[in-house]
């Protein structure tokens, strides 16, 4: 666990572990307001549509520097904006991840991004959630955790979701989906998913969300709890 530094709890893991949940309810348990860097990618992708990933450096650049992104609110009530309009649900589907998986791999957008996120912490405490958190863009994070699941578990919690929100999945593709994300995401030059070295890994295969986030805030309440975020000001 890093000491030092910025009031920032990163989360990061691969596709379907939960973190998107998991920093909603984290930052409602702080009072604080979470980041999820995962829909900063997807929004960019889904509005720069499939090819993106191949357009020249100018191009991209200008097409990046057209989208500003904003939180409003915070703990559950957090909300993404892309141009001041909250990002929507149109987002969350597998193509969009797939296409986001690819402009992730672009050096560019990364780093236009991690300005961007690293923008946002400089305002206000954040649970963070994402791939390259806790490695890249907040190094000095006050507390780091990195969350994992075999690509079965994570594709059969998808397949729930999905069903509980009425729509149709086959778990075979979701499994498939969910291994060529994790190639993608875990062996691109630039901003691998791994853990960072101080971060603490939590196995999550085995665990409910309650179960994981008891384990999240337990380690925040040791190493200093909300006085890590006294920055906050209220
Ligand atoms: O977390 P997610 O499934 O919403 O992320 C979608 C894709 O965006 C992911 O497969 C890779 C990319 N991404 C990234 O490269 N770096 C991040 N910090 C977050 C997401």
């Amino acid at each position: 666990m890093t000491v030092a530094c910025l009031p920032v709890v990163t989360l990061d893991g691969p596709a379907g572990v939960g973190k998107t949940t998991l920093a909603r309810r984290m930052a409602e348990s702080l009072g604080i307001a979470y980041l999820d860097t995962g829909a900063m990618f997807r929004c960019l992708a889904l509005k720069l549509g499939a090819g993106a990933d191949t357009w020249d450096e100018e191009r991209l650049r200008t097409a990046c520097a057209a989208h500003a992104f904003s939180l409003e609110g915070r703990g559950a009530g957090t909300r993404i904006c892309c141009n001041d309009v909250p990002v929507r649900g149109e987002i969350r589907t597998e193509e969009v991840g797939m296409l986001a998986a690819k402009l992730g791999q672009v050096p560019l957008v990364r780093e236009i991004l991690c300005e961007a996120q690293r923008g946002l912490a400089a305002r206000q405490p954040l649970v963070v959630e994402g791939r390259d958190m806790g490695t890249v863009v907040f190094p000095t994070a006050r507390f780091k955790f990195f969350l994992d699941a075999s690509p079965e578990v994570r594709a059969l919690r998808r397949l729930r979701d999905l069903e509980a929100r009425g729509q149709a999945a086959d778990l075979t593709e979701l499994t498939e989906q969910i291994r060529k994300r994790d190639a993608m995401d875990r062996n691109r030059p630039i901003a691998p998913l791994r853990a960072a070295p101080d971060a603490v890994t939590v196995d999550t295969s085995h665990l409910d969300i309650e179960g994981v986030l008891g384990i999240l805030l337990h380690t925040v309440s040791v190493h200093g709890g909300m006085a890590a975020f006294s920055r906050r000001g209220d």
